[in-house]
C-alpha cells in the first residue's frame, strides 16, 4: 500500500484500527521483527536528535524479559532532551512525526515513529510508555504516555519534575508478543549494524541474559546537520506536495510552491500558470485536493529548474567506514568508496558509499544494507542494493564466489528521500540512477579488491612452490651429500637456508597484504 492510501485510511478510522490493519507494514509483524522495529524507532530518534544538536551520541539499550514473549525495552541517550510539553505529542500521537516532510537525510524517515511503539505497547500489554527527559537545564521530567485511540491524542499520567544534573532522554516500553534472539533479523543484529555505520556513537547493549556488548567510538567527529534542504520540484511526489500543503504557512498554492520548494521563483510560477491556471495557484493550500496536486506535479515535470543543491547529504565517509570495519570486524583487508552526490528523478540528491572487508576474523558472506546509516534488515531480496551486488561480476576482481568467501559488503545509500519499495521501508526501489550508482560504487571497490586478491593468489602460488621444494629437500640433500661426501644434515641446512632466502620475498608479501588500503 502506498503512503497516500495509508494517510487516507488513517483519517477515516480510529488509530487503533489503522494500526491493527497496517501493523505488518509498519514493521510490527513477527515477534522478532516487532522488537527490532521498536528498537529502531527509539534508537534512530536518539541518533537523529544527537546529530541535530551536534552531540557525540552515547546510547544505552537494555532488553529484559519479564514473561513469555514479553519484554521491557529501555533506550537511553545523552541527546538534547525533549521539551516536556512536546513529549506527549511525540509518544502519544500517531503520525505526528516531523521528519517525513523535512528534506533532511535522517534515519527517522524509515518507520512510523515513536508513537507507533506506544501504540504497540498499549495493544499488547495495556501499559504506557515511560519517558524521562532533560535538556540539561537542571530539571528532569518524567511521565507515562498512552494514546487515546478514539481521538489520536495523548493521555499523560504521573507527570513529575525534579532537580537533577543530567541531559538526555530515556524511554521504557513494555512490549508483548515480541521475541529476542540473535538471528539476523534481531534487535541485537540491528544494534551491531547500527554501531558499524555510526562510528561516532558509543553503544552499550544489554540482552535479556544480562550479556553486555559495548561498541566503542572509532570516530570523534561530531556529525552535525548543517542545512535543511527544500524539496526540488522535479523530485517531488504528489504525496509530498499534499503533506507540504497540510503543514505550510503559505496562504496560496503559488506562495507555498515558492516558499517550500527549491529553485521555484516568480518566473516558474508564471510558467506553471500556463499549465494549471491561476485559480489553482490562488487556492488555499489547506484545500488542495489530490488530483490538483497531481496536476501541479505533472506540470512541474515538464519545466526546467536549476539543479538541486547536493550539500545536504550526510555521508559516513570512506575513512570512517574503514576504521569502523577494521575495529569491529577485524578483517585482513578493507576497501572503501564514497561516491560523489548524484540526482535521481531529476531532483532528488543522493549518494552511495561502500565498504568491503575481507578475511581475518570474517567468516562467510554478509551483505549489510543501510539507508541514511540506519540498517535495513528485512526484504533483502527486493532491494536494489542486493540486486546490484548480485549483478557485479566479482570473479573479475578475484572473488570466485561471494558465498564461499569471507567477505562483508557494506552499502549505505544517503538521500533526503530514499526511494523505498513499499511503506515497510526495508528495501530500496530499483530506480535506474540509484541502482547504477550502487553498481558503480561496488565496481570501484572491486578494482581496489583486485590488488588484494591478486597479491593473495601470488602469495599462495609461491607458498605452494615452496612446500613442494621443502618436501623434496631431505631427499635432495641426501643424494648431494653422497656425491660430495659430506654430512647430509649440513647439506640440508645449507639448502634450506638458501630456500628461505629465496622466499624471503614471500614473507614480505604476506605481511604487506591487507596492511592498508593502498
Ligand atoms: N530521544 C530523543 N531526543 C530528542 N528528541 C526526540 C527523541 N525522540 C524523539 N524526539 C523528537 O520527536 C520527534 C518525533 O519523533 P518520531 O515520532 O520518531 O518521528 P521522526 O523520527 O520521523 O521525526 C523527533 O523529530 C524529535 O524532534
Ligand atoms: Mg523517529
Amino acid at each position: 500500500m502506498a503512503e497516500k492510501d495509508m494517510f487516507k485510511e488513517f483519517k477515516e478510522h480510529s488509530v487503533a484500527e489503522f494500526f491493527k490493519k497496517n501493523k505488518q507494514m509498519l514493521g510490527f509483524s513477527s515477534s522478532v521483527r516487532s522488537l527490532t522495529t521498536a528498537v529502531h524507532e527509539f534508537v534512530s530518534n536518539s541518533l537523529d536528535a544527537c546529530e541535530e544538536a551536534g552531540i557525540l551520541p552515547d546510547l544505552y539499550v537494555d532488553i529484559q524479559q519479564v514473561g513469555e514473549k514479553h519484554y521491557v525495552l529501555k533506550v537511553r541517550d545523552n541527546g538534547p532532551g525533549i521539551p516536556p510539553d512536546i513529549v506527549p505529542k511525540v509518544f502519544g500521537k500517531l503520525l505526528a512525526g516531523t521528519k517525513f516532510h523535512r528534506m533532511i537525510p535522517t534515519r527517522g524517515q524509515q518507520g512510523i515513529g515513536a508513537a507507533g511503539v506506544t501504540m504497540y505497547a498499549q495493544m499488547t500489554t495495556g501499559k504506557p510508555v515511560h519517558v524521562k527527559t532533560s535538556r540539561g537545564d537542571g530539571k528532569i521530567w518524567e511521565m507515562d504516555v498512552m494514546i487515546d485511540v478514539k481521538t489520536n491524542t495523548p493521555i499523560v499520567k504521573n507527570r513529575k519534575s525534579y532537580d537533577g544534573n543530567w541531559r538526555g532522554t530515556e524511554v521504557v516500553a513494555e512490549l508483548g508478543d515480541v521475541l529476542f534472539n540473535r538471528s539476523k533479523y534481531s534487535a541485537f543484529e540491528y544494534m551491531r549494524r547500527t554501531a558499524l555505520a555510526n562510528p561516532h556513537a558509543q553503544i552499550t547493549f544489554v540482552d535479556p541474559d544480562g550479556k553486555k556488548t559495548v561498541w566503542y567510538r572509532t570516530s570523534f567527529e561530531v556529525i552535525r546537520m548543517t542545512k535543511e534542504g527544500k524539496p526540488h520540484p522535479l523530485g517531488i511526489t504528489v504525496d509530498d506536495l499534499m503533506t507540504i500543503a497540510r503543514v505550510t504557512k503559505a496562504r496560496k498554492v503559488a506562495s507555498m510552491l515558492r516558499n517550500e520548494l527549491e529553485a521555484v521563483g516568480s518566473k516558474s510560477i508564471a510558467e506553471l500558470e500556463k499549465f494549471v491556471g491561476s485559480a489553482l495557484l490562488n487556492k488555499n493550500p489547506q484545500e488542495l485536493e489530490w488530483h490538483e496536486a497531481e496536476m501541479i506535479v505533472k506540470a512541474l515535470r515538464q519545466m526546467k529548474f536549476r539543479a538541486p543543491s547536493l550539500d545536504v547529504l550526510i555521508e559516513i565517509g570512506a575513512e570512517n567506514i574503514e576504521k569502523s570495519l577494521r575495529a569491529n570486524l577485524k578483517p585482513r583487508y578493507v576497501a572503501t568508496v564514497t561516491r560523489k552526490p548524484k540526482v535521481y528523478s531529476g531532483g532528488i540528491p543522493f549518494l552511495v558509499e561502500v565498504g568491503v572487508a575481507m578475511d581475518g576474523d570474517i567468516k562467510g558472506f554478509e551483505l549489510m544494507r543501510y539507508a541514511n546509516r540506519a540498517p535495513l534488515l528485512f526484504e533483502q531480496g527486493a532491494c536494489a542494493i542486493t540486486q546490484a551486488v548480485q549483478s557485479v561480476n566479482w570473479k573479475r576482481y578475484g572473488i570466485q564466489s561471494l558465498n564461499e568467501s569471507n567477505i562483508v559488503i557494506f552499502v549505505n545509500v544517503v538521500s533526503t528521500h530514499i526511494p523505498y519499495v513499499s511503506a515497510g521501508k526495508q528495501a530500496i526501489a530499483d530506480v535506474p540512477e540509484v541502482y547504477e550508482e550502487i553498481r558503480a560504487a561496488l565496481m570501484e571497490a572491486g578494482r581496489k579488491i583486485k590488488e588484494y586478491t591478486s597479491k593473495l593468489s601470488k602469495a599462495k602460488e609461491l607458498a605452494a612452490k615452496k612446500r613442494i621444494l621443502m618436501h623434496y629437500l631431505p631427499e635432495l640433500a641426501d643424494s648431494l651429500a653422497k656425491i660430495l661426501g659430506r654430512d647430509p644434515k649440513d647439506v640440508e641446512s645449507i639448502l634450506s637456508d638458501a630456500l628461505e632466502d629465496r622466499y624471503r620475498k614471500l614473507k614480505e608479501l604476506e605481511e604487506k597484504i591487507g596492511a592498508g588500503a593502498e
